[in-house]
């Protein structure tokens, strides 16, 4: 089916998932299979980003979140790290005018005091730039590790408690939430992973206690906007009970 079928298909099947969260796998096997270097498989990811952006956009999502780069992801050579670097910061040169128009809001979610200056200039830039929009919300994962984030608001509670201002009674989910990254944002109803493989990654632990889980074979750079339409529809097809007994 092409992508414009599915699409009729997903307008027909009624309730698309409001959150759309992807673990973007595959590039470096997908550079090896051309023999190519790695960072060209993470430059050629670059289109399915923009591919998938749009596609999520004509079919009415509102928050896509995109794991772009983990925090493990330090550890890889240098020449890797400074090649995603700079594709962030070519992306946000690149497209930065054609999401505002398209009244997209860029969200970077991490620690983010780690990347380079001109890679954070980019960043705080785009930020800025698209705070106004509210047709879908881009959250871009970079420098991001769940676990972390789970400690850094655990610290932020037990300062609060310490500080007298929040008792132990106090403290509820939606207190955590508020100190996620993510405060905010819906919890993904869908979370895609590319290339095959079955493994979360540290990625959004705490947000997607209910999504459905959606593994594609196909490795990052060869996704796009019809592989998004067929995760949906599979998603569209999906009894989600949170727990409770069919109705
Ligand atoms: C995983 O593939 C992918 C990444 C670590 C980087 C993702 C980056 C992009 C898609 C391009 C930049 C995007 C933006 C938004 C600037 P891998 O290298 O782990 O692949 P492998 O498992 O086959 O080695």
């Amino acid at each position: 089916m092409t992508a414009a079928d599915l699409l009729a298909r997903i307008r027909l099947n009624g309730a698309v998932p409001r959150h759309i969260a992807i673990i973007m796998d595959g590039n470096g096997r997908w550079a090896r299979e051309r023999l190519m270097p790695r960072p060209m498989g993470h430059r050629s990811g670059m289109k399915s980003v923009r591919e998938v952006v749009e596609g999520a956009i004509e079919a009415g999502v509102e928050v896509l979140s995109l794991f772009a780069f983990s925090q493990e992801n330090w550890q890889r050579p240098i020449t890797e790290v400074s090649a995603l670097m700079s594709l962030l910061e070519e992306y946000i040169a690149r497209e930065a005018n054609e999401l505002a128009e398209r009244g997209v809001r860029v969200m970077v979610l991490g620690e983010l005091d780690r990347l380079t200056p001109p890679a954070r200039a980019a960043v705080d830039r785009v930020m800025a730039q698209t705070a106004h929009n509210d047709r879908l919300t881009l959250n871009l994962f970079i420098s991001y590790g769940s676990r972390a984030e789970i400690l850094r608001a655990t610290r932020s509670i037990a300062a609060d408690v310490a500080a007298g201002k929040l008792s132990p009674g106090e403290i509820t989910e939606a207190e955590i939430e508020k100190r996620l990254f993510t405060a905010g944002c819906p919890d993904p109803d869908l979370l895609i992973r590319t290339s095959g493989e079955q493994r979360i990654s540290n990625f959004l632990l705490w947000q997607v206690a209910y999504a459905e889980l959606y593994i594609s074979p196909v490795l990052w750079p060869d996704f796009g906007r019809r592989e998004l339409y067929e995760a949906i529809v599979a998603y569209q097809s999906r009894e989600r009970r949170f727990g409770k007994v069919s109705a």
